[in-house]
């Protein structure tokens, strides 16, 4: 299992490029099971979900080639689609479950693996059961048999009215991809706004699907009989995005981000300005400098999009270790997102966790120290920590992160972290 080695601390400065999203990604990828005719997929993210996601499709009959150092794909479909989406494919990635609905709504059969990922919600696992549900209210059937699902319809699904009773990302990418060839109109409501749904829609209204937003929460969707061939760029990624303002912030850097519409952060942005980042924008760019001296939030709380993102808690723990005094994280998404507080500690962080919040203690100076990641942003926090501890630091376990990030060492090496790989 590799492990990253870093000497700390580092001031981190220069520019760099944001990749494609590999949550807005895995989704769209999932999407191209609907289609007969090829599809061009650019700005991929090269990391291991999407790899695993496109081996998932290959597995299903879609052929797959490379092109542009594989951040561009096209698929098309082999003569033999198949139905079965193994264990060994799902087992690493929540989102491998996104196939099970376009297979039953193309070929009226699925078998498919429940879902892996990372454990971010103690003993409640990652339930599908909205997905389920609505998959359900379409005129899908299933029985579960040894860990899988075995699902079908008789013939194509139909609209429907769905209310979700909460808002969850991937159930509601999972139903606008199942009801695009559906008989009928289907309305759902309590959608996730997350930019990568939204980047999900524009790809399939690219080729020729009929989705539009009815409300600020609602979408509908008019079945069309087939998609067209199209050519879609998918979004830069704003956890990676967010990530690397973080350690702008962290390290008194000075970063000049590319390759993102920075309007897709404002949230995140403003409290960076409120712990002290000075922050330019314009067009596709973010100019941030770190502040000499790091200033606490008070609660920060993660919420939907337009909220803060659970996906940044994380590095921004790290960050308010280090501001100048107390601050809390209050995790409303998971149950359990604060394994990684554990690992902060060995490295000198003052933490208490009461159920779903965490108060940090400001003014920690991290002592390099070995930790390991509990799941993929965790691993990220790790590596920023680690940045800015004194001495050495080695996280071990980073097949977390490459599930996410893109070379994170070769991005942060160029602007200054002594990072290494150990194999
Ligand atoms: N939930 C249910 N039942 C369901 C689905 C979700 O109870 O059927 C609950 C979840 O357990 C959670 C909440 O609803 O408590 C929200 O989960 P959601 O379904 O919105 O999350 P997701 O689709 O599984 C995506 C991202 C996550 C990100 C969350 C929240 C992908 C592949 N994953 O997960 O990203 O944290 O939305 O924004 O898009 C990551 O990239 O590190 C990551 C974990």
């Amino acid at each position: 299992m590799d492990k990253f080695v870093i000497k700390g601390p580092c001031v981190l400065k220069g520019q760099v490029l944001i990749s494609g999203s590999k949550n807005a990604a895995l989704p769209i990828l999932a999407s191209t099971i609907l289609f007969d005719k090829p599809v061009v997929i650019k700005n991929l993210p090269r990391v291991r979900d999407i790899n695993t996601m496109l081996n998932l499709l290959r597995s299903l009959g879609s052929k797959i080639e490379f092109f542009d150092n594989r951040k561009k794909v096209r698929i098309s479909k082999t003569k033999k689609p198949k139905h079965f989406a193994s264990y060994s494919l799902l087992k690493t990635m929540r989102a491998g479950i996104l196939v099970l609905g376009p297979l039953v709504a193309k070929y009226h059969k699925s078998i498919t693996s429940f879902p892996g990922g990372c454990v971010l919600n103690g003993n409640s696992g990652r339930p599908i059961d909205l997905h389920l549900k609505a998959l359900q209210k379409l005129g899908m059937k299933y029985e579960i048999k040894k860990g899988y699902i075995y699902a079908k319809s008789k013939g194509k699904l139909r609209g429907k009215n769905i209310k979700f009773p909460s808002i969850s990302v991937g159930a509601s990418q999972h139903l606008i991809i199942s009801s695009v060839i559906s008989d009928g109109t289907t309305t759902l409501q309590g959608v996730a706004t997350e930019p990568e749904v939204v980047d999900l829609i524009n790809f399939l209204n690219s080729a020729g699907a009929n989705i539009k937003w009815v409300g600020k929460r609602a979408c509908q969707i008019v079945g069309v009989n087939s998609l067209n061939e199209t050519s879609y760029t998918i979004m830069g990624d704003r956890i990676e995005n967010g990530t690397f303002c973080v350690a702008a912030t962290l390290t008194k850097g000075n970063l000049l981000i590319k390759g993102f519409d920075p309007k897709i952060i404002k949230t995140e942005l403003e409290l960076l300005k409120k712990t002290g980042a000075k922050i330019k924008t314009i067009k596709d760019e973010i100019h941030i400098k770190g502040p000499q001296k790091i200033k606490k939030i008070n609660n920060l709380v993660t919420k939907e999009y337009g909220g803060f993102p659970t996906d940044l808690a994380p590095q921004f723990m790290v960050l308010l270790c280090k501001a100048n005094g107390r601050s809390s994280i209050t995790e409303n998404i998971f149950k359990s997102r604060f394994m990684h507080a554990m690992e902060l500690q060995r490295l000198g962080a003052k933490i208490s966790i009461n159920n779903s919040k965490a108060t940090i203690e400001g003014n920690t100076n991290f002592i390099g120290a070995e930790v390991m990641s509990s799941d993929l942003r965790a691993s990220a926090a790790l590596i920023l920590a680690g940045i800015s501890a004194k001495g050495t630091t080695v996280v071990s376990r980073v097949y977390h992160c490459d599930r996410g990030y893109e070379k994170i060492e070769n991005k942060l090496k160029k602007i200054g972290a002594k990072i290494k790989r150990l194999n």
